[in-house]
């Protein structure tokens, strides 16, 4: 029997603004998938929908329409982002389908019975942004941790799970599988914010709503959020809900991946749910980090004032190809930590991996091939100790990138694979094929040096069928190998290809991009799809209640209302303001009125000197985020530094700083 690997994403939440960073978690399991599947197991790779809860149900009526109208349009949209993608799954949940729903009542229905969810009264602070409850110690300045909302008081009869009994298990887990919950400085993270100050039993119930799955046996409850996600899990294999062949061999999951912000839930809530169904645990989760996207934080561009940065999948995919997204996300951000996208490093990194390394090595191994010898392979006809080296790499080239796998750092993978690109460049350059053709004694030593790049190539194609899957099947395809066949326990040996062997010239797969013109070009786009969307908002058929009405009354008396201090939408841009947060702050030396402080906008620290002294002590002010004017003038106050301004509302004597929603990042342009 084949081994199995069981592989899966989060489910999506359908909130339709899909960006390259939705993509991410995506298209790094698919090629955990697609590797997996070359090296002959059985895999299967789920991913999908998380479609219930109160914000769905709020939006649809928003929009007039039923909630499962509301999102069958957003999960369409997403499903045709991943086929462009090449993401190649085994199974799309919804957490609408109905098997899904029929393993989420059993859980419910067995839990409630053996007593690990209990009926009760849940009293307490609730964000409906968030749709979760707090206790008092878990706000922050009174107000939802998670995104900084108000929160309001909220008694409403919901089913809690004893969360609560299972934390020295959890405990136990962690100590007994060092493997798994990845990276290991999650595990920390989990013990000191979640565990250690106690877990609390978890609300799994609603009666205030409708959008949800029904609990069986109590028709005026959904089930609230967690048991519904998490479950999808084990619904996906049938656990429960008919036929549970693929449960029996598929479960436990070999990894879920997950972004870190969620990962609390995987590494905690999920195994407690398992525990009281007595199920095998999953054998790995891994926290990944976050692609920042959005922000014009990097733009060197004269209209800054304007996000410049390329964000939409669909514009990569039409622009550069699949691929080249594809190849961006798994190479560029270190695995488990934050990375930042700006065009600029997108463009260079396509160009300089893509475009030249393997590009330029296929089209002049297999060019040559053609010029030299009608287009067909030959074998090699001598040795040389030039070989050696380059023959070496690529024959443990495998073993290697099995490994970066199996530790899931794709990068590295990546890393690994074009260190042998590289190789087989200088390979050319130090046995100059081009001055060997021009003489006929050296035409053997020709012949072995293009058959040992065309092995670099088809070794190194055949790995890359993982992660950039249409190019790497363009350029098996000049030597007559279908993709389809490959298994990489066999494409992984040295000497592979057979004399004889018909080679087509390679068109470039990966046209080299001229990254100055490029980046205008994109600006250009991009401040005119900005342009076009201040045009239409400001529009009197898209203007809102009040606008609409002033659009009129304009109209009705011909003349438009200019403000003398008006200015124009331009002209407001030029300030750049930024949410950032406060790490550290002190008085100012001799000062009343002033205060110091270090703020960070993710990709840079600042200092800033304000005049809040008598408003805020330092200390209720770390930790806030505040809005800062980036762009003012560096100027010193009291001789200390300050580079920017933070902003503040006043009336009279009452002096407030203007908070941004917390869950903006650091760093966010506010415009
Ligand atoms: N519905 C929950 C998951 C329930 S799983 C039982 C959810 N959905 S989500 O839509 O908000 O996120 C889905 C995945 O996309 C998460 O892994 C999240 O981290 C990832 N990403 C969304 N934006 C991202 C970036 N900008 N960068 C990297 N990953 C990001 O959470």
């Amino acid at each position: 029997m084949k081994d199995t690997f069981y592989i899966s994403t989060p489910i999506y939440y359908p909130s339709g603004s899909w960006h390259i960073g939705t993509c991410y978690t995506t298209v790094i399991c698919d090629s955990i998938a697609r590797f997996n599947r070359m090296q002959g197991k059985d895999v299967f790779f789920l991913t999908g929908t998380d479609e219930h809860g109160q914000k769905v149900e709020a939006k649809a009526k928003e929009k007039g329409v039923t909630p499962k109208q509301y999102v069958d349009e957003i999960v369409a949209d997403l499903k045709n982002i991943w086929q462009l993608l090449d993401i190649n799954y085994s199974r799309f949940i919804r957490t609408t389908d109905e098997d899904h729903a029929k393993t989420v009542q059993y859980i419910f229905k067995r839990l409630y019975e053996q007593g690990d969810i209990y009926k009760s009264v849940y009293e307490g602070l609730y964000c409906t942004h968030c749709e979760s409850f707090f206790t008092e110690t878990q706000l922050v300045d009174g107000k939802c941790p998670d995104c900084g909302r108000e929160v309001h008081h909220e008694r409403e009869e919901s089913y809690f799970f004893r969360l609560s009994k299972y934390a020295d298990k959890i405990l136990q887990l962690y100590q007994d599988n060092p493997e798994f919950l990845q990276p290991k400085t999650r595990v920390n993270e989990m013990i000191n914010n979640f565990i250690k100050p106690g877990l609390q039993d978890l609300c799994v119930s609603r009666t205030s709503v409708k959008w949800g799955i029904p609990v069986d046996f109590d028709k005026e409850h959904t089930v609230y959020v967690w048991i519904d996600a998490l479950s999808n899990y084990i619904s996906a294999l049938g656990y429960h809900n008919g036929d549970e062949t693929l449960f029996n061999k598929f479960w436990p999951c070999d990894l879920h991946m997950t972004g870190k912000e969620i990962i609390r839930f995987h590494a905690i809530i999920w195994p407690a749910i398992l525990m009281a169904l007595d199920l095998p645990l999953p054998k790995r989760i891994y926290g990944h980090g976050w692609l920042l996207v959005g922000g014009d934080k990097l733009s060197k561009s004269k209209q800054d004032k304007i996000n410049t940065e390329l964000t939409d999948p669909k514009d990569f995919v039409a622009r550069y190809g699949k691929d080249s997204l594809r190849y961006y996300l798994l190479r560029e951000i270190p695995f488990g930590t934050d990375g930042v996208y700006s065009n600029e490093n997108f463009l260079n990194r396509i160009n300089s991996d893509l475009s030249n390394d393997l590009g330029n090595l296929v089209s002049r191994t297999t060019a040559m091939i053609n010029q030299n010898f009608d287009g067909v392979l030959l074998e090699p006809a001598d040795k040389d100790e030039i070989d050696n080296e380059l023959i070496s790499m690529v024959s443990e080239l495998y073993d290697v990138v099995a490994k970066d796998i199996e530790e899931i750092n794709v990068p590295r993978a990546l890393q690994d694979i074009f260190k042998v690109v590289g190789r087989a460049n200088k390979y050319i350059d130090e046995t100059t094929p081009w001055v060997l053709a021009k003489d006929p004694a050296k035409k053997g030593r020709l012949q072995t040096v293009l058959y040992n790049l065309s092995e670099v190539i088809r070794i190194c194609a055949s790995l890359l069928l993982a992660f950039i899957p249409s190019s790497a099947t363009q350029i098996l395809a000049c030597y007559s190998i279908n993709a389809d066949d490959v298994n990489l326990l066999e494409a992984k040996n040295f000497g592979g290809l057979k004399a004889g062997t018909k080679v087509i010239k390679s068109q470039p797969i990966f046209p080299r991009i001229d990254v100055k013109k490029e980046l205008k070009e994109i600006e250009d786009l991009m401040i005119k799809r900005h342009k076009e969307s201040q045009k239409s908002a400001y529009k009197p058929e898209n203007a809102q209640n009040g606008d609409e009405n002033k659009a009129k009354d304009n109209k009705k008396s011909g003349e438009i209302c200019e403000h003398p201090d008006e200015i124009n939408i331009d002209e407001f841009f030029k300030v750049e303001l930024r949410v950032a947060k406060v790490i550290s702050c002190e008085k100012v030396e001799k000062s009343d009125k002033l205060l110091k402080l270090q703020l960070s906008l993710g990709y840079e620290e600042r200092q800033v000197v304000s005049g809040i002294a008598k408003y805020y002590t330092p200390e209720e002010l770390v930790g806030k985020k505040v809005v800062l004017v980036a762009n003012l003038k560096p100027a010193k106050l009291r001789g200390v530094l300050s580079q920017g301004m933070i902003l503040c509302g006043e009336e009279g004597d009452n002096v407030k700083l203007v908070e941004p929603d917390m869950s903006l990042p650091e760093g966010s342009r506010i415009r």
